[in-house]
């Protein structure tokens, strides 16, 4: 199972690389990393575990950051409604997006990032995306709110893109035009 220290953190090449496809019908190996990063995220949420393991909860996480160049996600969290929103996907893709965009009020944070970074990241308020199941389905998926989000912060680490490069250095909270607060 993934623990902390398995984690890489910022500084390290491999959250800035561009993460290569997996290549489909997915391996047994490429599987059981796939399962490994869902598991990681479901145990940082149950509060036994991730005291037994020290884990920090998160909401999602990228192969990149357990040190593995290649497109896979796990996101688990709720929605606004209370309802699961749980994707472990190859190869993710958003293939639309909204103009309107959106920005969470408590800014965001990363497993890879031990600190603190104020300021708010602009992404899109809805997305659709693509992407292939542990299972091997084809799936297309359209979320909006907290989901949106935590989706986009994680396709973008396939990208070698840091939540924090968003962040106006010069004005940190600076509302963007057509954006709407999501509280968490
Ligand atoms: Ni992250």
């Amino acid at each position: 199972m993934i623990k902390m220290k398995d984690i890489v953190r910022e500084g390290a090449p491999v959250l800035r690389q561009k993460a290569s496809d997996v290549p489909l019908p997915a391996s047994n190996e490429d599987k059981e990393i796939l399962a490994s990063l869902m598991e990681y995220v479901q145990n940082s949420q149950d509060p036994e575990i991730s005291e037994k393991y020290g884990l920090r909860p998160g909401i999602g996480l990228a192969a990149p950051q357990i040190g593995i160049s290649k497109r896979m996600i796990a996101v688990h969290l709720r929605d606004e409604n209370g309802g699961l929103i749980s994707y472990a996907l190859f190869n993710p893709k958003i293939i639309s997006h909204s103009v309107e965009k959106a920005y969470l009020t408590s800014g965001e944070g990363c497993l890879s990032v031990d600190r603190d970074v104020p300021g708010y990241v602009h992404r899109y308020a809805r997305i659709t995306v693509k992407g292939t199941t542990l299972e091997g389905t084809e799936i297309k998926v359209r979320l909006k709110g907290l989901p949106a989000i935590c989706m986009q912060h994680e396709i973008d680490h396939l990208n070698g893109i840091m939540f924090y490069d968003y962040i106006d250095e010069k004005d940190p909270f600076r509302v963007q035009e057509n954006a709407q607060p999501i509280e968490r």
